[in-house]
């Protein structure tokens, strides 16, 4: 009698507790305490929930899938992922949306919102807002043709954005390879991670100011980049005087703009890779150009890379525990009721 009471004492302990365990945390996980099953009972239907909207995103304007994405990266190289992105200015608060590398440039923050409020409908105060980018990035990146990958989750929100690591972490399109390579390596990010990572440009747009200088005078000397493409160079420079057309619309990859794919690389391979940040992992070290040859010969090499890559990127310094929040909009701190 007194063997069974324990027994089921036991196992009434576990299953109250397991649910607990799983939800705050586990130490020694391979993934710094983020782990895929991290709401799998706290709350199940969250990954379907943000792959739900995120296709609705993308099937209303397919560069969404490359907005998103691209948020994921810029919220993990400042402060860790922490969703500091996201937020607004406020009392206390200048927001990164500001920063050289975000204003009239970083997008995709309504679906964030849209996929806050499902979730906070569905499990409030549980999913947080750097978990949300993540998955949306993983989500996006598989529905316009790219490699699919578990997420670790667990990640908690910021209490504070910092514009100046926006301004100064983020690497700038006209940096040299030694400074974005540099820029990477603050984040523990490596030399595979710079080329797989950038990979990410084999979707989306960018705007004329971005590249501007390489169609005009690239090194200070009133010449075109010659490692540019020269009809290629001569097409953009149409939409992209000299003065003007700032905000004008070009592909990152202008083989297959909007799916996820290797010809970014075979682009960068004949001088049509669009950024100078670009095209210099081909022209400046043998190192990147022998990733760039390889990814551009094979598609499954690149999107196994890349899928590892962005897993490492979405480890940068996550706050965990009792740090920060889970904020309920993502927006703005919970104690911010301006
Ligand atoms: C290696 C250093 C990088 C530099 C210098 C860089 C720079 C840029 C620039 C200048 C743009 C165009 C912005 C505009 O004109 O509005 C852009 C777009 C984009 N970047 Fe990067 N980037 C880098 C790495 C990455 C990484 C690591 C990712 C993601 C893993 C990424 C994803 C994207 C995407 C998807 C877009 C298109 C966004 C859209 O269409 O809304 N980039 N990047
Ligand atoms: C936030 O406020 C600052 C001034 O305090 C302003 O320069 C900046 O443009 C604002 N940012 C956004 C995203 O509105
Ligand atoms: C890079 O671009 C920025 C912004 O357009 C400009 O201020 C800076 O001088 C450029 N840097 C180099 C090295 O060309
Ligand atoms: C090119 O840039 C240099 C240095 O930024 C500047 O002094 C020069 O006037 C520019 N030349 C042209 C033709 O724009």
């Amino acid at each position: 009698m007194a063997a069974s009471m324990d027994g089921r004492l036991v196992l009434l302990t576990c299953l109250l507790v397991a649910p607990l365990l799983l939800a705050g945390g586990v130490h020694g996980h391979p993934w710094g305490g983020l782990f895929p099953q991290f709401y799998d009972h706290s709350c199940p239907q969250a990954k379907e929930i943000v792959k739900s909207i995120v296709a609705q995103a993308v099937a209303r304007e397919t560069r969404m899938a490359a907005s998103l994405v691209r948020l994921h990266f810029h919220d993990c190289f400042v402060q860790g992922c922490d969703a500091s992105i996201l937020l607004d200015n406020s009392t206390g608060i200048v927001s990164e949306k500001g920063s050289n590398p975000n204003r009239n440039s970083a997008r995709g923050f309504e679906v964030i919102d849209e996929i806050k409020v499902a979730l906070e409908h569905a499990c409030p105060g549980t999913v947080s807002c750097a978990d949300i980018l993540a998955l949306a990035a993983r989500d996006s990146t598989l529905l316009v043709g790219g490699p699919y990958w578990d997420v670790p989750l667990g990640r908690r929100d910021s209490l504070g954005a910092s514009i100046q690591g926006s301004n100064n972490d983020i690497p700038a399109p006209n940096n040299t390879l030694p400074t974005i390579i540099t820029k990477f390596r603050r984040q523990g990010l490596d030399v595979v991670d710079v080329v797989a990572l950038s990979g990410a440009h084999t979707i989306g747009l960018s705007r004329c100011t971005s590249f501007r200088q390489r169609l005009y005078n690239q090194t200070g000397n009133g010449m075109a980049d010659f490692t540019l493409d020269a009809s290629y160079a001569a097409h953009l420079r149409q939409g992209c005087p000299r003065s003007g057309g700032d905000d004008n619309l070009f592909p990152l990859d202008l083989a297959t703009p909007t799916k996820f794919d290797n010809y970014y690389f075979k682009n960068l391979l004949v001088g049509k890779g669009l950024l100078s940040s670009d095209e210099v992992l081909l022209t400046k070290s043998a190192e990147t150009a022998a990733l760039v040859k390889a990814y551009a010969a094979d598609v499954n090499f690149f999107f196994q890379h890349f899928a590892q890559s962005m897993v490492k990127m979405g480890n940068v310094s996550p706050l965990t525990g009792a740090q920060g929040e889970v904020r309920k909009n993502c927006r703005r701190l919970n104690g911010n009721h301006y």
